[in-house]
């Protein structure tokens, strides 16, 4: 016997999830009958819909739904890791492409941290890309103030004391430039706050700038300014799963 696998959901919900309004302004617009379902229009906000196959359209326009979005941002200074701040622009504010809204950046990078960060509504990757674990490589391009040298590149893969119950998971260090300002890739598997600066100050370096360049098998589109986004590609999206 056929499974049915198909996805119902009410229409005042699937308008919201799409970002069309709250769920009380959507509900007006439909008992007005300004939303359509295959041609037809729908006065009743709990009528369900099958998300596959039935043609949705908001006040004229087609409203195609989306179970999850997948953006890469290229994450410029000066703005916070977070969903919603009182003070500062945050991460979701340069998505202006963004439908969804239960979007969420996953993971934190600081606020003068650039580069790399996956911004989707996909609990369970987050999850898998976040927890230590799964023992999923993030890798930094950092400038510490100080010389860098292979006793450091040492001490960070033995694990670093961070001034935590246990030490830092075993790093690796790829020294680019070892100087008065130093340059480095620095490859970790966990995510506590503040970790790279954290593991640097233990070594005696400060970080000067930090600069995350790949997460797991997703590498920063260097075509990307800091404050541009973009769609995933199919193949990014397949190759985190
Ligand atoms: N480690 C840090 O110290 N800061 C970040 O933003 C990310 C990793």
């Amino acid at each position: 016997m056929a499974v049915d696998v198909t996805v119902k959901i009410r229409l005042d919900k699937y308008l919201a999830d799409m970002g069309y309004g709250t769920r009380s302004e959507v509900k007006k617009e439909i008992t007005r009958g300004n939303v359509q379902i295959n041609g037809v229009p729908v006065r009743r906000p709990e009528t369900k819909l099958d998300t596959e196959k039935d043609e949705v359209t908001y006040q004229g326009n087609s409203a195609v739904y989306e179970e999850y979005e997948y953006y890469m941002l290229n994450k410029p200074a000066g703005v916070v890791s977070a969903t919603f701040d009182r003070k500062d622009r945050t991460v979701l504010d340069l998505i202006g492409e963004r439908q969804r809204k239960d979007l969420f950046p996953v993971g934190r990078l600081d606020k003068d941290t650039e580069g790399l960060l996956l911004i989707t509504n996909d609990g369970e990757l987050a999850h898998r890309l976040l927890s230590p674990k799964k023992h999923v490589d993030k890798v930094y391009y950092v400038k510490v103030q100080g010389r860098l040298t292979a006793e450091d590149e040492e001490r960070l893969a033995e694990g670093i004391d961070i001034g935590e119950a246990r030490p830092a998971l075993p790093a690796g260090l790829a020294i680019l430039k070892s100087g008065e300002i130093s340059e480095a890739e620095i490859t970790i598997q966990e995510g506590k706050f503040h970790q790279v600066k954290r593991m640097f100050h233990a070594l005696g370096k400060e970080v000067l700038y930090l600069k995350r360049l790949r997460m797991g098998t997703l590498v920063l589109d260097e075509g990307l300014k800091p404050g541009q986004y973009r769609r995933l590609t199919e193949k990014e999206r397949e190759g985190l799963c």
